[in-house]
């Protein structure tokens, strides 16, 4: 694709790469530049957004219907396809023949007080018990799509047992299970179960919140879950007037709520630490009497008398500017004391991937996506970082200024014998050649300085998107 290609919108989520696609595709035995290594199988999937009918709204970079993107890995062959998730609200518009549900932006869908808001389920994917899973940020129905042929099963309502499950709920891949949490703007605010490998609701409580939040993600340990409560929250006075605007309150504090796996509402055990926000967890796991939980908050800067600059935070937010720092909370089961400390606030980083089969251990390695710092310009993502958790050590990779990096996915190599030993594969935007490419690089060690081992050529464009995956092979095969 030339440059002169590239949509041109007045929006910039709409305009180049952001732009949608409008093809479903399949492609294999796609070109490669260097070597896709043999003992890398199995399959990355990438959600993000990508609009069914052309907006005729002030259109938000969050609206777009969800579109699921699968690189198969088999023995150094690599194939690729692409869908859209067939949700509810997309086939109601199908079935219309155009768009009923407008943006984020605009005012909320009246006549649908059940589904204010369009569920386009296009934030994150899982990979649950033989099916993947969509899930969308501001919680709502999740989607069941075959790991193959993309397809949509249909809602993954578990047996009717299950309506709503925000995205970031968790695969735990050591037990088959699914931890999911759920928020509301209604009582009750917050919701947490555990699904079995058996595709059953084993357990849901609600979570007593004293307002409605907007918590984006969760950690989960051996035994225990964390559940997130911050500081900032849906505007009341706004919401009553059918409009959707978050506030920071910078003297209440972060509270984090430790449940053992299949506790009662009444086990829940809140932790308080400094107000922040925070969207991405990296690990958490359990070490002595404490909970130890990593993730990549976002910056908070203080004035002269030691108080959060909320406007300033707010608008980081409702601007989607990147400015993260990584840091650790450790909660003390015994004492009900939080402690933390910031692990590096040098790098600007987020998008942060484990190896999977550490979720909940300790684990050393976290591989993110590296941003300029300030991150306050059009959306930048030049490069990735593997972080080392004990040390804050870090190794980088910059491809260039425009070049664009996805969320990566950990792929184990065949028969890996340490945490590190596996690849980084993911969707990338280079903007040299004009072209969307599938980058793998070496985990190992200090390898990702030197950039990818191998770069898979797409013969059409890939838009910028949202979370992903990695499964295995070897999972693949274990539900097939
Ligand atoms: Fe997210």
């Amino acid at each position: 694709m030339k440059r002169d290609e590239l949509p041109v919108h007045d929006i910039p989520a709409l305009s180049g790469n952001n732009a949608p696609v409008h093809q479903e595709d399949s492609f294999n035995a796609l070109e490669v530049i260097g070597q896709v290594p043999r003992d890398l199988n199995g399959l990355y999937v990438r959600n993000g957004p990508n609009a069914y009918y052309p907006p005729d709204w002030r259109y938000h970079a969050y609206d777009g219907d969800g579109m699921l993107h699968a690189v198969r890995f088999e023995r150094g062959q690599v194939s690729y396809r692409n869908r859209w998730i067939q949700t509810a609200a997309l086939r109601e518009e199908q079935a219309a023949g155009h768009a009923l549900w407008k943006g984020l932006k605009e005012p909320m869908r009246a006549d649908r007080p059940d589904e204010p808001l369009k569920n386009t389920s296009n934030t994150d994917v899982k990979y649950h018990a033989g099916r993947l899973i969509s899930m969308w940020y501001r919680s709502g129905m999740p989607y069941a799509v075959d790991p193959y042929t993309l397809e949509t099963a249909g809602p993954a309502d578990f047996d009717g047992a299950i309506s709503r499950i925000s995205a970031h709920s968790r695969p735990d891949e050591h037990t088959g299970e699914l931890l999911f949490f759920d928020y509301a703007l209604t009582p009750p605010y917050m919701q947490y179960g555990v699904v079995g490998p058996d595709r059953k609701l084993r357990h849901k409580i609600d979570i007593d919140l004293p307002a409605p939040g907007l918590p984006h993600d969760m950690a989960i340990t051996e035994h225990y879950t964390i559940l997130h409560d911050f500081p900032l929250r849906p505007d009341p006075e706004a919401l009553t007037a059918g409009r959707y605007k978050v506030r920071f309150n910078p003297d209440q504090p972060s509270r984090f709520g430790i449940v053992p796996r299949y506790g009662q509402a009444h086990e829940v055990r809140w932790f308080e630490a400094a107000p922040t926000y925070l969207l991405h967890v990296v690990n958490a796991w359990e070490e002595g009497d404490e909970v130890v939980m990593v993730g990549t908050p976002y910056r908070t800067y203080r004035d002269a008398d030691g108080r959060i600059d909320a406007t300033r935070l707010e608008q980081t937010i409702h601007l989607r500017q990147r400015d993260f720092e990584l840091h650790e909370w450790r909660f003390n089961l015994r004492t009900g004391q939080t402690t933390e400390r910031t692990l590096d606030d040098v790098l600007n980083t987020e998008f942060p991937v484990i190896n999977s089969a550490f979720q909940g251990r300790r684990n050393r390695w976290s591989y993110h996506v590296l941003f300029p710092q300030g991150g306050r310009e059009e959306p930048r993502f030049p490069g990735l970082v593997k972080y080392d958790l004990e040390t804050g050590g870090y190794v980088a990779y910059s491809a260039g200024p425009q070049y664009f990096y996805n969320e990566p996915g950990f792929a184990p190599r065949d028969g890996a014998t340490a945490e590190d030993d596996g690849y980084l594969v993911m969707l990338v935007w280079n903007p040299k050649d004009q072209r969307s490419e599938v980058q793998v690089f070496d985990a190992r060690g200090a390898r990702l300085a030197e950039g990818p081992v191998a770069r898979v050529l797409l013969p059409r464009r890939v838009p910028h998107g949202f979370h992903a995956t990695f499964v295995s092979e070897a999972t693949l095969q274990r539900w097939k």
